[in-house]
């Protein structure tokens, strides 16, 4: 079993440390602010207050903190990762970054002898707490089968899709389509309740149909009932990171991400009108929100 130092006790990291502990594994938390870290201590884990301390003897480092900024300040800032981890260590970046910064990251862990891998996963704090995530894998493959019995007790599947960089990439693509998805139905969902059509018959002829994705059945539920995620699942504040990481890729490798784009759109609308932290699924909220302002103003 492993000895695994684990940076970032936010609602992701909250509900997957406690499955590495149940897989045998033993947890070092580093959370930037240390209260969060110790959440995880009734759980079995131990907290370090500082990033050296926990990554002192370990075999593996998984870090699962918000965007590039956040990433950067715990591998490459003063007293990250990258001064302290010693050479041999797997080093896995969970979190959701940008394709740009990832592979700059997983240069720089190298270049001081860490074995990178990018393993982010796909499925909300509830899937993480339940051991379904799925993880989206890329590195060489020995570092891969060295990780996978840590990967194992905090998911249902590991899809190892190539080289460091490549698990990265399907998981921002991936997000696009699932942010397009939730804008869409949305704007769906807005109008049939414009068309004077009940939501709750709405939300159950999407999912019966074509059209019934997870997203459209579990979005469409809350949009018809006004009952969200609690404690929240996703914000729009992480939507729209998320789907604009996507799309400046998607548009970095020749792509295009138009779609991408006006979901994000609606996830920033929110955002301006102060519903950064609210569910995604209030999105249709959004959409009433600024019909409502817009029929003032007239
Ligand atoms: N929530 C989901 O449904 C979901 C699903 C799949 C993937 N993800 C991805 O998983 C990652 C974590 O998401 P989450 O939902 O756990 O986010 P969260 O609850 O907002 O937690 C964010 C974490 O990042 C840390 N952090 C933020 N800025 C930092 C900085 N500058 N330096 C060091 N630490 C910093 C926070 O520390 P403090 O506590 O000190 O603020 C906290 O530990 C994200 O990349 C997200 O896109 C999320």
């Amino acid at each position: 079993m492993a000895k695994i130092a684990f940076l970032g006790a936010g609602a992701m990291g909250q509900a997957m440390v406690p499955n590495l502990l149940r897989g045998g594994h033993s947890v070092c938390v580093y959370n930037r602010s240390i209260d969060k870290a110790r959440l995880l201590e009734p759980a079995g884990a131990t907290v370090a207050p500082t990033i050296a301390e926990a990554v002192n003897g370990v075999d593996a480092v998984f870090s699962m903190v918000i965007d590039d900024n956040a990433s950067r300040d715990v591998w490459t800032g003063p007293g990250g990762v990258l001064d302290s981890a010693a050479p041999g260590t797997l080093a896995v970046e969970s979190s959701t970054v940008s394709n740009k910064w990832l592979r700059e990251l997983g240069g720089h862990a190298a270049a001081k002898g860490l074995r990178f891998l990018d393993c982010p996963v796909a499925g909300r704090p509830d899937a993480a707490a339940a051991a379904t995530l799925v993880v989206y894998v890329g590195g060489k493959p020995e570092d891969v089968e060295a990780v996978r019995p840590m990967l194992e007790p905090m998911s249902r599947r590991i899809i190892h899709f190539g080289p460091v960089g490549t698990g990265n990439a399907f998981k921002l693509i991936y997000n696009v389509l699932g942010a397009v998805q939730v804008a869409a139905l949305a704007e769906s969902m807005n109008a049939c309740e414009a068309a004077g059509i009940d939501l709750n018959a709405a939300a159950d002829a999407f999912s019966d149909g074509n059209t019934g994705s997870p997203h459209v059945k579990r979005h469409s539920r809350s949009m018809a009932t006004g009952e969200h995620d609690n404690p929240i699942g996703f914000t729009p504040h992480g939507r729209l990171k998320d789907t604009l990481y996507g799309c400046q890729y998607q548009e970095q490798i020749g792509g295009q991400a138009k779609l991408g784009y006006a979901a994000a759109a609606l996830f920033q609308q929110m955002i301006d009108i102060g519903w950064g932290e609210r569910n995604d699924s209030e999105a249709i909220d959004g959409l009433r929100e600024e019909t409502r302002r817009r029929n003032a103003r007239q």
